[in-house]
């Protein structure tokens, strides 16, 4: 990126961190979480025994493969929305037989690397990488087919938007998916308050380090000075919310800068950090059919802990 393009997007990252920090409740947003140390952590947190959505759900698509098969059929556009590494996709393209893969994500040198890679193993499903911010806007452009378009939008991510923001992508997707598409979605599920705390703040401390580490990528970032020592890690299940939320509270008064500003928080002040919104299985249903959809199939775990949800764009007829 030339200087000048590099500098504007910090001021950028500043300004709506300044903006963040300056509110009555703080706040920082989600995706500073994931700088090359956070997404190596959130990695970690997959691993551990209390984190239980991506086990849950990648033992969902094993459990239920055939039906899943059955009910997509193939030869399906399969758009990947937060690809990543594109692994769990690329898991399912044996089960799914897609004609074209389509992953998107922000991070574009990671992406192309994944999918080159990719094309040697799969060389008849034709694939094209996008990098874009996909929570911006979702114009796909026309090198992406318009046969049998499928959203995947696995892990629950749609869980750290509000509801009515997932309301807005889900319909969005639908906008764009044709009256053949569909949308393959992973909704973490409402549960008893135990498991889902400890899911959030788990006993070796992986989540912990995780949400504090956004102290210190903001710090080389945008040019705070936060102490990371005086913040904790507290996340809880908020149950009228139907949300685990992530904070970051001082352990004794503090006082943070940043080029520009600067902000006191007493003792047990908090920066909220993140959501995760847990629904019932049947609000999961309700929200893709408000989004537009019109039928959905719904694969769980015995105990219900997590659900993966195919929606039909038009009826099964
Ligand atoms: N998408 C993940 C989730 O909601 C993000 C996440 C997991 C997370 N653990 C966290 C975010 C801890 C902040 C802090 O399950």
């Amino acid at each position: 990126m030339p200087t000048s393009q590099a500098s504007q997007a910090s001021a950028q990252a500043l300004a709506e961190v300044a903006a963040g920090l300056d509110a009555d409740h703080a706040s920082i947003s989600p995706k500073f979480l994931y700088d090359e140390l956070g997404s190596h952590l959130f990695e970690a947190i997959c691993e551990l025994d209390e984190y239980y959505p991506t086990r849950t759900e990648a033992a969902i698509f094993r459990r239920h493969a055939a039906d899943i098969a059955h009910a997509i059929g193939a030869g399906s556009t399969m758009i990947d929305l937060g690809a990543g590494n594109c692994a769990k996709a690329a898991s399912l393209f044996p089960l799914l037989h897609p004609a074209q893969y389509v992953p998107i994500d922000i991070s574009a040198d990671f992406l192309e690397d994944a999918v080159e890679s990719l094309r040697q193993r799969f060389p008849y499903i034709e694939m094209s990488a996008l990098p874009l911010d996909f929570s911006a806007g979702l114009d796909l452009p026309a090198t992406v087919s318009e046969q049998k378009r499928l959203f995947f939008y696995p892990g629950s991510s749609i869980g750290n938007f509000t509801p009515a923001q997932a309301h807005d992508l889900l319909a969005r997707m639908r906008g764009q998916c044709g009256a053949d598409g569909g949308i393959l979605i992973g909704m973490d599920l409402v549960k008893d308050a135990g498991v889902l705390n400890a899911a959030y703040d788990d006993a070796v401390g992986v989540t912990s380090a995780f949400n504090l580490n956004v102290l210190r990528h903001l710090n080389r970032l945008v040019g705070t000075d936060f102490d990371v020592r005086q913040w904790r890690h507290v996340a809880f299940y908020n149950p009228t919310e139907s949300r685990v939320e992530m904070h970051l509270e001082a352990i004794e008064d503090t006082t943070v800068s940043w080029p520009g500003g600067r902000r006191s928080f007493m003792h047990g002040e908090r920066i909220h950090t993140e959501n995760s919104y847990k629904y019932r299985k049947d609000a999961a249903v309700a929200l893709l059919a408000q989004a537009g959809f019109r039928t959905t199939d719904v694969w769980t775990d015995d105990d219900e802990w997590f659900a993966v949800l195919y929606a039909r764009a038009e009826g099964t007829g």
